[in-house]
């Protein structure tokens, strides 16, 4: 049987320096399948959208700023349990937090510019997968 399926975005930040190799050896490392992979640019409102979730936090404004900065990878990911290992496979939004190891204390150089997203919850990343990629764009 498949496994689950998780969506993550390689950051703006990671991307400009160089971290896009490093950063999908680790998803590979850790048994992830790639099912759908895109290097794209996120609008203004496009970025808005997807955080939408987030539009009454203060950093919203930012976040949305930062994540229209730059090209971004977004992928979709399965394996068993693939949300809450890719959530550990990351670590804490903020670097100074995250596990040693991970791909945020790695690479991450703010709580703002953290390297990676990775949807929190089974239904998030059904709806942010299906936000990025066409069905055709899954495999
Ligand atoms: P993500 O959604 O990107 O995987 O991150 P997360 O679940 O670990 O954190 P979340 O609370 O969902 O926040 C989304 C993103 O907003 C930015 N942020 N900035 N300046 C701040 O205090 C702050 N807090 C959050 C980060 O880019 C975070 O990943
Ligand atoms: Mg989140």
């Amino acid at each position: 049987m498949a496994g689950n399926r998780t969506f993550t975005m390689i950051k703006p930040d990671a991307v400009k320096a160089g971290h896009i190799g490093a950063i999908l050896k680790m998803i590979n490392d850790a048994g992830f399948r790639i099912v759908s992979m895109k290097l794209t640019k996120l609008s203004t409102e496009k970025a808005g959208e997807f955080y939408e979730v987030h539009k009454e936090r203060p950093f919203y404004g930012e976040l949305v700023e930062f994540m229209s900065s730059g090209a971004i990878v977004a992928a979709i990911l399965e394996k068993d349990n693939a949300v809450e290992d890719f959530r550990t496979l990351i670590g804490a939004t903020n670097p100074a937090e995250a596990a040693p190891g991970t791909i945020r204390a790695l690479y991450a150089t703010s709580i703002g510019e953290n390297a990676v997203h990775g949807a929190d919850s089974d239904e998030n990343a059904d709806r942010e997968g299906n936000f990025h990629f066409a069905g055709t764009e899954m495999f």
